[in-house]
């Protein structure tokens, strides 16, 4: 399926990359999928529109975040939220939306299309993602904080979907200006011995149970 950006920002940006993760998460239909790190929901939105092909209603969609930026966060690497090098986007969504894409409202627009699949959480992974019953989620896409200790937080918390042979695909595996992400999925990794492929050319690592 092919990967769309909806007129917003995503992760997912570079070539094929949105793509190969939509190919990742085909070949394990997961009907409970939980993503850390929403951002403007492109990414959100994709998932579900794959969700919803394999399964028609029968999905749930998790995501959690932030949603704002605040001096509580202000160490976490977030994406430039706005569209300052881009006045035509800028342009539409300050005076004809009146919107910010980073909001909650926002991202639920988006997403209004699956509203009785999707639930929305804003706040902290740090402090909200150990009160997540996990019990269910079979599927992970771990894209929040890029800090060494929330990534090994976020890890933490989503053992048990490892152990229930469920997937957590971390992005930014070799993102170098977040080398904590690597640390923490690297030491999560061999603590737990689970099994982590590292793919798409070193972006993203596919934790699973061995
Ligand atoms: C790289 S963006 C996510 C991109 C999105 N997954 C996509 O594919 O477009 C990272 C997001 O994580 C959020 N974030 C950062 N630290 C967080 C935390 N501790 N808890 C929850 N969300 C967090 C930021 O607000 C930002 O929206």
């Amino acid at each position: 399926m092919e990967y769309k950006k909806y007129y917003r920002k995503t992760s997912l940006k570079q070539k094929g990359v949105g793509s190969f993760f939509l190919a990742e998460i085909s070949k394990k239909k997961p009907k409970n999928f939980l993503e850390i790190g929403v951002f403007h929901g492109v990414t959100a939105r994709n998932v579900c529109e794959l969700l919803f092909k394999i399964h028609g209603n029968d999905f749930n969609y998790i995501g959690l975040d932030l949603f704002e930026e605040s001096d509580e966060n202000k160490n976490e690497v977030i994406p430039n939220t706005t569209f300052s090098s881009n006045p035509i986007k800028n342009f539409y969504y300050k005076y004809i939306k009146r919107q910010n894409p980073y909001s909650l409202e926002a991202v639920k627009e988006l997403l209004q299309k699956f509203n009785n699949n999707v639930h929305l959480i804003k706040g902290n992974s740090n402090k909200l993602l150990s009160k997540i019953d996990m019990s269910k989620i079979d599927y992970v896409f771990l894209d929040g904080g890029h800090e060494y200790n929330t990534v090994l937080n976020d890890l933490s918390c989503c053992s048990e979907v490892i152990n229930n042979g469920g997937t957590v695909l971390c992005d930014d595996y070799d993102l170098q200006q977040a080398p904590g992400v690597r640390r923490a999925i690297d030491e999560f990794v061999k603590k737990n011995n689970f099994n982590c492929s590292i793919i798409c050319s070193g972006r993203f690592a596919k934790i699973e149970k061995n």
